[in-house]
């Protein structure tokens, strides 16, 4: 009766794999703050996009962990930087059946770790950083990516990213904006996943958790330069904003169940305080019913073998 009447979905098509691909490593890095989450090398990552595509995966989230890093962030936008190697490897691996992403966003290039370039006081420069975006952009859809995914919170990165698509011929390529993010303690384990160097905080450049209005003005933004799906980030936190999203727009919503959401769950069942399988379980489910259409999360895999034994 229970599955009968039950309200809300959870398929693996709806799941998204983040993954992280570390130039030069040759084996995978654990993340010792995400346990089970690796830097992979570029070998192994092609076998766990082989995986997520063979177990019905909506797709794969990309993100580069580059071997030198620097002010500009120069090897996001250089057509051999791992990043968008990584893109080649997945589309050529199974590009067919999956749907490749590339994380937007200069903060795993940088040397101090922002989502920008930044001027001569010291501050994220949005408009120069606007160009890289550009760059960036296409150098990912030249590379293979079905969807690209700017989740650095300038202003006008959509808008600057469809230009330079358009431009270049890219008509295909799907832009994921990552419109809603909130300057967020959850995203702590992140910075080892990526190597960050990042001192201080985004507070200049991503959203006050208190803030509901300002989400739906950004997702108009985005739409309005756009953009074809939509994100909030973190989910757990905001499950309302997901909600809210979901009633304001008509196009598919995604919500990021990020690293700290994964880490306080596998941490707390790692201490045998909760059901690690229900957990998993019922956070993503919890995120489904608020509204998301699909959800980015480390579990993705795991979720699928546990959706298939159901
Ligand atoms: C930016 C980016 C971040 C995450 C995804 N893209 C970090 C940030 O904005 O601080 C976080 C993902 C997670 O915490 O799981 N490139």
């Amino acid at each position: 009766m229970r599955r009968l009447v039950s309200e809300t979905t959870l398929e693996p098509r709806q799941l998204i794999l983040p993954m992280f691909i570390r130039e030069g490593a040759r084996e995978p890095i654990a993340i010792s703050s995400m346990p089970g989450v690796v830097q992979h090398t570029r070998d192994t990552a092609r076998k766990a996009v082989a995986e997520a595509a063979q177990l019905g995966l909506g797709g794969v989230m990309l993100f580069g962990v580059p071997a030198e890093k620097d002010e500009v962030g120069s090897g996001a936008v250089d057509p051999d930087g791992i990043l968008n190697v990584a893109i080649r490897d997945a589309v050529s691996e199974a590009g067919d059946d999956i749907l490749v992403m590339a994380d937007l966003c200069l903060d795993e290039f940088t040397s101090h770790g922002h989502c920008g370039v930044l001027d001569s006081s010291g501050r994220v420069d949005n408009d120069a950083t606007l160009a890289i975006y550009a760059e960036m952009g296409v150098a990912q859809a030249s590379a293979g990516a079905h969807v690209v995914g700017p989740s650095g919170m300038m202003d006008g990165q959509v808008g600057a990213i469809r230009t330079a698509l358009d431009a270049a011929g890219h008509l295909d390529t799907v832009i994921l904006a990552y419109a809603v993010k909130y300057a967020s303690a959850f995203f702590g384990p992140f910075r080892e996943a990526v190597d960050s160097s990042l001192e201080g905080d985004r507070n200049t450049y991503q959203q006050d958790p208190g803030n509901a209005r300002e989400a739906l003005r950004e997702v108009d933004l985005d739409l309005a330069e756009g953009a074809d799906l939509v994100m909030v980030k973190p989910a757990l936190a905001y499950l309302d904003i997901i909600r809210q999203v979901r009633d304001h727009v008509d196009v598919p919503v995604a919500a990021y169940n990020i690293s700290g959401e994964y880490a306080m769950v596998e941490a707390a069942a790692a201490n045998g305080w909760i059901d690690r399988e229900r957990a998993i379980l019922e956070t993503l489910t919890s995120i489904r019913r608020a509204g998301a259409d699909t959800i980015l999360t480390y579990w993705a895999p795991e979720a699928a073998h546990l959706l298939a034994r159901r």
